[in-house]
């Protein structure tokens, strides 16, 4: 189980995190939503132990990854795979090296090996023929499926996905959700997913998790969250709506 204690962020006088508390299940989806600049992103970096609190705990199965020494955090990261807002690709890396970075990085395996995967991710994510190209020479939304064809390229048991379908087409949009729910079957592991599509949220979460005003303010099912008693709350997932859309 992954938990966040007491998480606590500034930046300068500007407090984003003011103690975050959160228990992520293993073998679940939790979707976090938030108004943005809330502080979702940055509440996913502590998670990788890329950002580092002011104050409070990130514990992975009672490990705390705050204060890791580099060699371990570098071993405890291989467990995680993460899809980053903006996709993060390497520029100068064409798509087929981009995918292959990770299994080059933290696998002995053969080029054979690595040109199988990076051709089974890529169908998975629904691209074919994009392996020479240049980041710089795809689309927005075909960035990001080759970001999420690296970040589950080394099959991590939990991870994490930063909008994966902001930006997309409403069908390539529910081929990744369909993806994420199949990933998260298939290992069994565990996803947690920032995003602001409520539809979509609240077909694939298991549990919701609200941020606002720096904390979570509430924590549930699709069905809970959607009848909770904090308006803030309610309100934010039926503006997410189509009008009508719960009769
Ligand atoms: N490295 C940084 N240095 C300074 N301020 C930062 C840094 N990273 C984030 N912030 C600030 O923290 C706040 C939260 O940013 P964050 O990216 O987490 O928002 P978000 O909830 O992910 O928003 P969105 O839904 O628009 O992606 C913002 O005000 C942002 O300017
Ligand atoms: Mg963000």
């Amino acid at each position: 189980m992954l938990e966040i204690r007491n998480l606590k962020k500034s930046f300068g006088t500007q407090r984003v995190l003011k103690g975050v508390n959160l228990k992520i299940k293993n073998g679940e989806i939790t979707v976090i939503i938030g108004s943005s600049g809330c502080g979702k992103s940055v509440l996913l970096r502590h998670l990788i132990g890329l950002m580092k609190p002011d104050e409070g705990q990130i514990l992975l199965d009672g490990m705390d990854l705050t204060n890791l020494p580099k060699e371990e955090l570098k071993r405890v990261r291989m467990r995680f795979g993460m899809l980053f807002q903006d996709a993060a690709l390497f520029d100068s890396m064409n798509v087929y090296e981009n995918i292959a970075f990770p299994l080059r990085e933290h696998r002995r395996v053969s080029e054979k090996e690595i040109s199988e995967a990076v051709k089974q991710r890529l169908q998975e994510v629904g691209m074919k023929n994009v392996e020479r190209k240049l980041p710089s020479e795809l689309s927005g939304g075909m960035r990001k499926r080759v970001g999420l064809a690296r970040a589950l390229v080394l099959n991590p048991e939990i991870v994490l996905y930063d909008e994966p379908t902001t930006g997309l087409d409403p069908i390539t949009s529910r081929a990744i959700d369909d993806l994420i729910v199949q990933t998260q079957q298939n290992i069994q592991g565990t996803s947690i997913i920032i995003s602001h599509d409520i539809r979509a949220t609240l077909r694939i979460a298991n549990t919701i998790a609200m941020l606002h005003d720096g904390a979570i303010v509430a924590v549930g099912s699709p069905e809970e969250m959607m009848n909770h008693e904090n308006a803030i709350v309610r309100d934010f997932l039926d503006y997410g709506l189509p009008k009508n859309f719960r009769a």
